[in-house]
């Protein structure tokens, strides 16, 4: 039997998923700080929202097929209503495209504009999803880094250097995940003048965008799809983080651009996303009311993850060695360890001594050591308790 190269090497367990498996196994995990599905850490809906919820999936509507590429007219409008109420956005549901999830939206646009060995640059540190997703449409990853002074930013000449001929998509994410970096406005306008002058797609991974944890900064950009873009942008969103209902498998992207290209990127993509037709009917009659249950769900986490990153600023002080970086949005916190230990060690040392489970900086390509990122969502009696334990074991280690 042969299977196709573009699932990689090896599927092996890695030594670090091992370690925690069995970790897990013996109970040894008191504090898990990486859980990232708010339905696991009491933020899912109360008993009268799911009632709204379990409501608006019986819609007879759905009993019919009527399969649209796009996806559902009612479904695209309820999209663009949530653009205007959060982000003052005029979309316009012709420029809507609907899937069962950004993972996949992200899969699908890989397909439209990569050529096998043609590469998806991202800025690093980021989401780790990308290499797969890319390596299994046949395409490939490149990295640029972010540049940090106290908080995270594109370093534009740096970016412009990394596009090579093999790059066909350029991928921003803001908040970014894992550290919490929003674009300011002149980032993205620079990002945007490359992509055009070069001829590339951007995207604009938005899936974080109503969690702000830092509201102060006027540059900060909300929504990308706020003004018009002078390059094929795609901006994703999903319910998994709008509505914090990861289950529900509902995405979207937004396309803008030129009016010619925008009419070419249509025209081909439909193809792509006919070929699937992978939102569910219920969803889409439920887009709608799911949405509008989001502005009371969204609160509760918003509210969960700014005190979380108040605790780990508070605890995490200079003295500790241990320390929170710069946090503007999105559901994780990076954290700064002394580099005495490697991020590996650092990891065991705290699941082994302490139980505290972190995800280690490498999974998300940081730079340097020693960076370890845990989630905002997390109990905060657990997470308070943890990060007491994250600040005795790095203070013991100065
Ligand atoms: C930055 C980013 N983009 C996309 C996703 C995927 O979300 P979805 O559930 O819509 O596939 C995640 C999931 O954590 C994410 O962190």
């Amino acid at each position: 039997m042969r299977f196709s190269s573009r699932l990689g090497r090896s599927l092996d367990e890695s030594p670090w998923s091992a370690h925690v498996r069995e970790a897990r196994a013996r109970g040894a995990v008191r504090f898990d700080l990486t859980a990232s599905n708010p339905t696991r850490v009491g933020l899912g809906p109360d008993p009268a929202q799911s009632a709204k919820i379990l409501a608006a999936l019986s819609d007879p509507r759905a009993l019919a097929y009527d399969p649209h590429p796009q996806g559902m007219p009612s479904a695209r409008e309820a999209v663009c209503a949530h653009y205007a109420r959060e982000h003052g956005a005029a979309v316009s549901r012709e420029r809507v495209w609907l899937g069962a999830s950004t993972s996949e939206l992200y899969a699908q646009l890989f397909m439209l504009h990569c050529d096998s060995s043609s590469e998806v640059l991202v800025l690093s540190p980021g989401y780790p999803l990308f290499d797969s997703l890319a390596r299994l449409v046949g395409a490939e990853v490149a990295r640029c880094p972010l540049a940090f002074d106290g908080h995270w930013m594109v370093d534009a000449d740096a970016l412009a250097r990394a596009v090579t001929d093999r790059t066909r998509v350029i991928v921003c994410v803001s908040p970014n995940n894992p550290t919490g970096s929003r674009l300011r406005a002149h980032e993205l306008a620079s990002v945007r003048a490359l992509c055009a002058e070069r001829g590339l797609a951007l995207i604009v991974d938005e899936v974080f965008a109503e969690y702000s944890l830092d509201a102060s900064d006027e540059a900060l950009v909300q929504s990308a799809t706020r003004e018009a873009s002078p390059c094929v942008q795609w901006t994703l969103g999903g319910l998994s983080k709008s509505a914090g209902l990861p289950q529900m498998k509902l995405g979207w992207a937004v396309l803008s651009g030129p009016e010619a290209l925008v009419r070419e990127a249509s025209a081909r993509f439909e193809h792509v996303a006919d070929a699937f037709l992978s939102a569910s009917a219920p969803v889409q009659c439920a887009a709608g009311a799911l949405l509008s249950i989001a502005t009371e769900l969204r609160p509760r986490i918003l509210e969960r993850c700014r005190a979380n990153l108040a605790l780990a600023r508070a605890t995490l002080t200079l003295e500790t060695g241990a320390s929170a970086l710069s946090c503007e949005g999105g559901w994780s916190l990076v954290l700064r360890l002394p580099a005495v230990r490697s991020e590996d060690e650092w990891a065991r040392a705290l699941l082994d001594g302490e139980g505290v489970l972190v995800q280690p900086g490498y999974f998300y390509d940081f730079e340097r050591e020693a960076f370890a990122v845990v989630s905002l969502l997390t109990e905060p009696e657990r997470f308070g308790e943890a990060l007491r334990r994250i600040a005795a074991l790095s203070r013991a280690s100065l």
